[in-house]
C-alpha cells in the first residue's frame, strides 16, 4: 500500500461541488481591489519568473548558441541558431506596466453572459488558444486581442499543420487584428516546427501579427510557483499560465470565461467552451484547482473573476 502512495501521491483536494458553494455563498459580496495584495503577487511572480524580461523569447534574452530546455520533455533542447535567432522580436515588445487587463478564458460560462463591452473596456486584451470571435459571440466575448495565445496542437487539427495551403491560417488570424500571438514553440517535441510554419505563413502575407515564442524557461517556472501553491497538474492550463503573465505585467486584472463546472450559477448545465463542447482531458490539467487558486486571489481583491453576467 506504501508503495501506491509514492506512485500516487494522495493530495487533499477539494470537491467541485464544495468549491461551487463556496462561490455561490459568496455571490451577493462586492468585489474590492486590494493594492497590497496586487503588489505582494507582481512582486512573487517577478522574484520567481521574471515575466518583464523573460515571458517572451527575444534577439536579447535568446542569442545564438543559447541552449533552450524544452519544459513540456525530459532533456529536449534547441540551440538557437541564425535561422530562430531571426524569428524573435528584439526585445520585450509590450511598454510596462500593462494598466487594466482582461484575461479571457474559453468556458462556457461566457455564452450569454453580454462581457463583450466589458472586455473590449480593457486596456490590454488577452486570449487563449485562437478562440472564435464571429459575430455570434462579441456581445459576449467582445472583438479586441491584444495577445492570443495559440497551441500547435490547433495549427495541427485546424489547419492540417500548414503543410498545404496557409489561407485559412491566414484569414482567420484576421480576427485578432494587430497584436501578439504567443506560442509555446520550444515546449514539447513537436510544437516547434508548426510554430515556425505560423511564423513564416504570418510574416510571408505581410500579416499585422506579431508572433512571440513564448520562453520555456518562464514556463516552467510558472509551473513550479503554482505547484508549491497546490496546483498538481502534469501542466498548467494555457489560461493560469496568462493569468500569471497578467499579474506580472498589469496594473489591475479581470478574468473572464474561467468556469471548469458543468453548471451556471444558477445551475442551468452549460457547456464547456463558449463555442463548443469538447470536453478537455482529465488527467492532463488539474481546472478546478486552477480555479481555487483564482477564486483566493479573487476574495483577496488582488484579481477580479467574472461569472456572472455583465449587463
Ligand atoms: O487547451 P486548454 O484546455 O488549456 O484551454 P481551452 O479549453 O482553450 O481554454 C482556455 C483556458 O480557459 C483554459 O486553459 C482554462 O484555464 C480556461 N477554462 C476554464 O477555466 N473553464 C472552462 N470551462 C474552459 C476553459
Amino acid at each position: 500500500v506504501l508503495g501506491w502512495y509514492y506512485v500516487f501521491p494522495v493530495y487533499r483536494v477539494p470537491r467541485d461541488k464544495d468549491i461551487v458553494e463556496e462561490v455561490l455563498r459568496q455571490q451577493g459580496h462586492v468585489w474590492k481591489k486590494n493594492q497590497t495584495g496586487i503588489d505582494l503577487y507582481r512582486k512573487l511572480l517577478s522574484d520567481c519568473c521574471d515575466p518583464q524580461h523573460l515571458f517572451a523569447l527575444t534577439k536579447e534574452n535568446a542569442p545564438v548558441g543559447k541552449v533552450l530546455w524544452y519544459d513540456g520533455e525530459f532533456y529536449h533542447s534547441h540551440t538557437v541558431n541564425n535561422e530562430t535567432h531571426s524569428l524573435f522580436v528584439q526585445s520585450n515588445p509590450l511598454s510596462l506596466p500593462l494598466k487594466k487587463c482582461a484575461v479571457v478564458g474559453n468556458g462556457g460560462i461566457l455564452r450569454h453572459s453580454q462581457c463583450g463591452r466589458d472586455i473590449d473596456r480593457a486596456d490590454f486584451v488577452m486570449r487563449c488558444n485562437l478562440p472564435p470571435l464571429s459575430k455570434e459571440y462579441v456581445e459576449d466575448v467582445g472583438t479586441k486581442t491584444h495577445l492570443v495565445t495559440a497551441n500547435p496542437s490547433i495549427i495541427e487539427k485546424r489547419f492540417q499543420n500548414l503543410l498545404w495551403s496557409r489561407k485559412a491560417f491566414v484569414d482567420s488570424m484576421k480576427a485578432y487584428g494587430t497584436g501578439f500571438v504567443y506560442m509555446p514553440a520550444f515546449s514539447m517535441r513537436p510544437s516547434t516546427d508548426p510554430s515556425l510554419r505560423a511564423t513564416y505563413a504570418l510574416a510571408d502575407s505581410s500579416s499585422d501579427l506579431t508572433m512571440l515564442f513564448a520562453n520555456p524557461a518562464f514556463l516552467r517556472s510558472v509551473g513550479r510557483f503554482w505547484k508549491a501553491r497546490g496546483v498538481h497538474a502534469r501542466r498548467l492550463s494555457t489560461g493560469l499560465f496568462i493569468v500569471s503573465l497578467a499579474l506580472g505585467l498589469c496594473d489591475e486584472v479581470s478574468v473572464y470565461g474561467f468556469w471548469p463546472f458543468p453548471s451556471d450559477l444558477a445551475q442551468r448545465p452549460i457547456s464547456h467552451h463558449y463555442y463548443d463542447d469538447m470536453q478537455p482531458f482529465r488527467w492532463f490539467h488539474a481546472m478546478s484547482e486552477e480555479f481555487v487558486q483564482l477564486w483566493e486571489l479573487h476574495k483577496s481583491g488582488t484579481l477580479r473573476v467574472n461569472l456572472g453576467r455583465c449587463d
